[in-house]
């Protein structure tokens, strides 16, 4: 792929043509880097300066969409579609936020995910759930920068507004060497991590979307705040206080994984135009790639106790844990209930309700500690993405 950000662009080839130079840049909001330098600062200024988003009372996104119900009056989407794709831009440019700050400090920099220079004690603790994890981490952060730049361009393409997220850009790095010193979107650094997915899929007589609750893999880390990366070189010892950062990050990748896993075919069932419906059948299922990936290696996370703070990773092998409900190696979908409890059990992805799939979507990501230090002009502009996505029919 050869998208870039900064001022040279690239022929991307778009359904039955290529994006016009004007059109791509309107659509850059998270293209990629290009060289090493994530210039947020030019890139702000460039995404400004093509008019790429309106800017009123905190708001990015052009509300003005026709009542008539096509989006900006031009015919080529639907409102509703419209704000599907933009709900999930901003949803991708949230993830490729988060998994650039583990590839700058965990995974592989290189041309396709540029920045930081790596942490090579962190790297290692994360490696001890698995020795690929490095590149199972850049190609996760390869594949939400792509998310996010494809369905902004592809927005672009029908004449609708993308989503820009700059503004917010606040945040601060980590403070550990390896981190660029740039401003993000999100905080890796003050995590509760909700790890009930664990069970949600071990589960063969539960399900979400029937009103069902699951318990913690590791109670710990949802009753708390934990940094996923090192906040500075003073969390690279202890060796138990690293390995429980590297074990928290590998806990927030499903997570964060599992969330789009979902996210996709909840928005899907209500897309009307079989072109947006074929851009969310695409990329969702390569969320639950990801996801099942990390499932597999969460499990690999040492049990241990955080000397710093009292943060238990526990066995997941041995009683109290153990069994159907906690097994480190069960981790294909067990078939559960499906739509009513009288059918048969299946093996599928959960949840799936699509009503109030996006307001859904913010509310984890919030209480997942991501957006803490963001403004409520930040929190005001997500809700309405979510809103507008969930008011789609
Ligand atoms: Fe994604
Ligand atoms: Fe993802």
């Amino acid at each position: 792929m050869n998208t870039q950000i900064g001022s040279t662009i690239i022929d991307r080839k778009h359904g039955s043509g290529v994006l016009r130079e004007t059109e791509i840049n309107k659509a850059t909001e998270t293209i990629k880097p290009s060289k090493g330098s994530f210039s947020r600062r030019s890139f702000l200024g460039k995404s400004l300066a093509a008019g790429a988003v309106t800017m009123g009372a905190g708001l990015l996104v052009n509300t003005l969409a026709a009542k008539e119900g096509n989006e900006k009056g031009k015919g080529h989407l639907k409102k509703g579609d419209a704000a599907i794709l933009r709900f999930l831009a901003a949803a991708e440019i949230i993830e490729a936020d988060l998994w650039q700050q583990y590839n700058e400090l965990a995974g592989i920099q290189d041309s396709e995910v540029p920045g930081g220079t790596g942490s090579p004690a962190y790297t290692a603790a994360v490696q001890v759930l698995d020795s690929d994890m490095d590149q199972y981490i850049h190609d996760n952060t390869d594949d939400e920068i792509t998310h996010a730049a494809f369905i902004n361009a592809f927005l672009v393409s029908k004449g609708a507004d993308p989503v820009n997220l700059d503004q917010f850009r606040t945040l601060p790095s980590s403070q550990a060497t390896g981190a660029q010193q740039i401003g993000r979107l999100t905080n890796l650094m003050q995590l509760t991590v909700d790890t009930s997915w664990w069970t949600r899929y071990r589960s063969d007589n539960k399900n979400p979307d029937l009103g069902d609750t699951f318990p913690q893999a590791v109670p710990g880390l949802s009753a708390g705040q934990f940094p996923a990366i090192p906040r500075n070189d003073g969390d690279l010892a202890p060796a138990n206080h690293l390995q429980a950062i590297a074990n928290t990050a590998g806990f927030h990748f499903c997570f964060i994984e599992q969330g789009g896993t979902s996210l996709y075919p909840s928005l899907a069932q209500r897309v009307d135009d079989v072109e947006v419906l074929r851009v969310l059948l695409s990329i969702g299922p390569t969320e639950a790639m990801h996801f099942q990936t990390w499932h597999d290696k969460a499990g690999n996370a040492p049990p241990l106790t955080d000397p710093t703070n009292g943060l238990v990773f526990p066995d997941l092998n041995s009683p109290p844990f153990g069994g159907e409900e906690f097994q480190t190696n069960l981790i294909m979908p067990e078939p559960t209930v499906f739509l009513n409890r009288t059918f048969p059990i299946v093996s599928i992805i959960r949840p799936t309700e699509t009503e109030g799939a996006a307001m859904g979507a913010v509310k984890a990501l919030t209480a997942d500690g991501l957006f803490i230090g963001q403004p409520p002009e930040f929190f005001t502009l997500l809700n309405q993405l979510a809103e507008e996505a969930d008011a789609a029919k």
